[in-house]
């Protein structure tokens, strides 16, 4: 089929990438040239899994084209995915400015009947409004039929999961148009469920806010079990042997970050304001989870005490592995956090270092390998789980920093592995070792 796709951001270059692997001839539009630019020679902006090579592919086969064109992109399109932005605004709501100029631009320039599917993660009722759009300024001869479609990819494995995820969600009432998208994704052999539109919308921000909420229970029960001399990870591996419960997304951490969970839990806690539904579960996920994100500095200063002018090594910048995204990292907290205690840090990432430079500027400084930010650090911060981080042997750290000091926000070592270690280490939910001034509120 001829397909478009409105974004060519982590969500719609994968999808754009992914349909042109299963056959498909696809357009993907973008209102940046320099990404345009880059892609149209082959290359990818962001860093996913899989992507790069896929997008070569089949961009020298011609099943993939990138253009900055609405008349080219729109004007003989079957499908249309759109996967532009829905950010966030100061009040928690979700800004539908670019779903407004993506849908206007549809209704100028089709020229054919056209299904047009929503993969942005909207509030329940914007594919109304979508539909209302362009139903208001379209040719009065062409058809368009609005589905909303939510995608469900993580980042960091996005074409892992466009071929292998757990449903696919159509949400529309016209019967005809939902058969056409079920042929679409036949091939991929995942389940297919097919909702009314609001419902589709609502099974999103259900689904992240259900995430969401795994995550701060056990973070907040991490914290419980620091107090009390339990280890988090035993707890979560008893937890999860309960089949109701199961052993997925139980991490405990300093918190979640991303584009998707702080934004829709957000969203959906706003939109409850909007219809009289005080969503308190929901404030309490948000609540723990600012919370988590600041436990790192908190660790720090009960550890060494003042940070003024202490050497920090922040290790991990990305908000999780297998990303160069820092939308809302954890890391950005700390770094935050940290200079407000006239700390000195240097981070190091694989990957997300231009991103977190284009945030963080020179207020920090910025280590090419590992050894090179714990150099002479007093304190060491793991901020998120890559490879290449987690697996750094601990005599690195014994032998780079002053007199080594970790706090270990994502559970990257093993505690019989750090007790053969000089260094302090600190991590969540779990006993402190070789800590001096551990405080046992269980004792
Ligand atoms: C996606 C979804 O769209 C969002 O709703 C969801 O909550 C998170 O995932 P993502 O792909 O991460 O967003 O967004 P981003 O990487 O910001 O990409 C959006 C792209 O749309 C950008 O490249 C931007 O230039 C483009 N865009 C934006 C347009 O092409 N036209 C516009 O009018 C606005
Ligand atoms: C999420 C959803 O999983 C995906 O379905 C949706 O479409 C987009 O939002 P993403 O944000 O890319 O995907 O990554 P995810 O793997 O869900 O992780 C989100 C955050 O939660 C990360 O900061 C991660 O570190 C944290 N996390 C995840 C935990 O702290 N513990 C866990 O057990 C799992």
């Amino acid at each position: 089929m001829k397909i478009t796709v409105a974004g060519a951001g982590y969500v719609g270059l994968v999808t754009s990438a992914c349909l042109a692997e299963l056959g498909h001839l696809v357009t993907c539009i973008d209102i940046q040239k320099e990404k345009i630019d880059m892609l149209q020679s082959g290359r990818s902006p962001i860093y996913e899994p899989g992507l790069e090579s896929m997008l070569e592919k089949n961009l020298s086969s011609g099943q993939l084209h990138f253009t900055m064109n609405p008349h080219h992109a729109y004007s003989d399109a079957e499908i249309i995915f759109i996967a532009v932005g829905t950010p966030e605004k100061h009040d928690g709501s979700v800004d539908l400015k670019y779903i407004h100029v993506v849908s206007n631009l549809i209704a100028y320039y089709i020229e054919n009947d056209v299904i047009v599917c929503t993969k942005s993660t909207v509030p329940v009722g914007t594919n109304e409004l979508i539909q209302a759009i362009i139903d208001s300024r379209k040719p009065p001869n062409l058809q368009v039929e609005v589905v909303a479609n939510p995608e469900f990819l993580r980042e960091g494995s996005a074409v892992l999961d466009f071929f292998h995820g757990d449903r696919i969600v159509i949400g529309t009432d016209h019967h005809k148009v939902a058969s056409i998208l079920e042929q679409l994704y036949l091939p991929l052999k995942i389940p297919i469920l097919k909702t009314d539109i609001r419902s589709a919308e609502m099974i999103k921000y259900a689904s992240n806010a259900f995430l969401a909420t795994k995550i701060s229970f056990i973070n907040e029960m991490s914290n419980f079990c620091e107090k009390v001399g339990a280890n988090i990870e035993e707890v979560t591996f008893g937890l999860g042997y309960d089949k109701r419960i199961g052993h997925d997304f139980l991490k405990a951490g300093i918190g979640f970050g991303g584009s998707c969970f702080p934004k829709d839990t957000k969203a959906l806690l706003h939109l409850g304001g909007h219809i009289n539904h005080p969503f308190d579960l929901l404030e309490a996920v948000i609540n723990v989870n600012n919370r988590q994100q600041s436990l790192p500095v908190l660790k720090a200063k009960e550890t060494i005490g003042s940070l003024k002018n202490k050497k920090v090594a922040l290790l991990g910048l990305a908000f999780k592995p297998n990303t160069d995204d820092v939308r809302n990292a954890a890391s950005l907290t700390i770094v935050k956090e940290l200079l407000e205690e006239g700390a000195v840090v240097t981070a190091y990432d694989p990957l997300a270092i231009p991103n977190a430079r284009r945030i963080l500027g020179n207020t920090i400084e910025y280590a090419d390998d590992i050894r090179a930010a714990l150099r002479d650090a007093h304190l060491a911060i793991i901020a998120t789980e890559w490879e290449q981080i987690k697996y750094v042997p601990l005599d690195v750290y014994q032998n780079h920093m002053r007199d080594p000091i970790v706090i270990d926000g994502r559970n990257c070592y093993p505690l019989h592995e750090i007790q053969k270690y000089p260094i302090t280490y600190l991590s969540i939910g779990r006993p402190d070792v070789n800590n001096a001034r551990q405080k046992k509120g269980w004792e």
